[in-house]
C-alpha cells in the first residue's frame, strides 16, 4: 500500500533525526530542515517513513495512506 508523506515546515525545528534514520525518505534543507524526498512511497520504504515519522520529537511529519 502506497502511503503520502508530508512535513509541517512550521513544526519541525530541525531535530534532523528523520533524515539521520530514514534517509531515502527523508532529507535537510540548507538550514537543516526536513525536506520530504519521496511524498509518496511503496511498501519498499513505508517502515522508513514510518520510523521518520515516530522519531521526530517535534510530531512534524505525517504519514497516511495515500
Ligand atoms: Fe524536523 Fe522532526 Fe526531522 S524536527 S528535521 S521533521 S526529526
Amino acid at each position: 500500500m502506497a502511503l503520502k508523506v508530508s512535513v509541517d515546515t512550521e513544526i519541525c525545528s530541525g531535530h534532523g533525526r528523520c533524515y539521520v534514520l530514514a534517509p531515502e525518505v527523508f532529507g535537510a534543507d540548507d538550514s537543516g530542515h526536513c525536506e520530504i524526498l519521496s511524498a509518496i512511497v511503496d511498501d519498499s520504504l513505508a517502515d522508513k517513513a514510518r520510523i521518520g515519522q515516530a522519531n521526530c520529537p517535534e510530531g512534524a511529519i505525517t504519514v497516511t495512506d495515500a
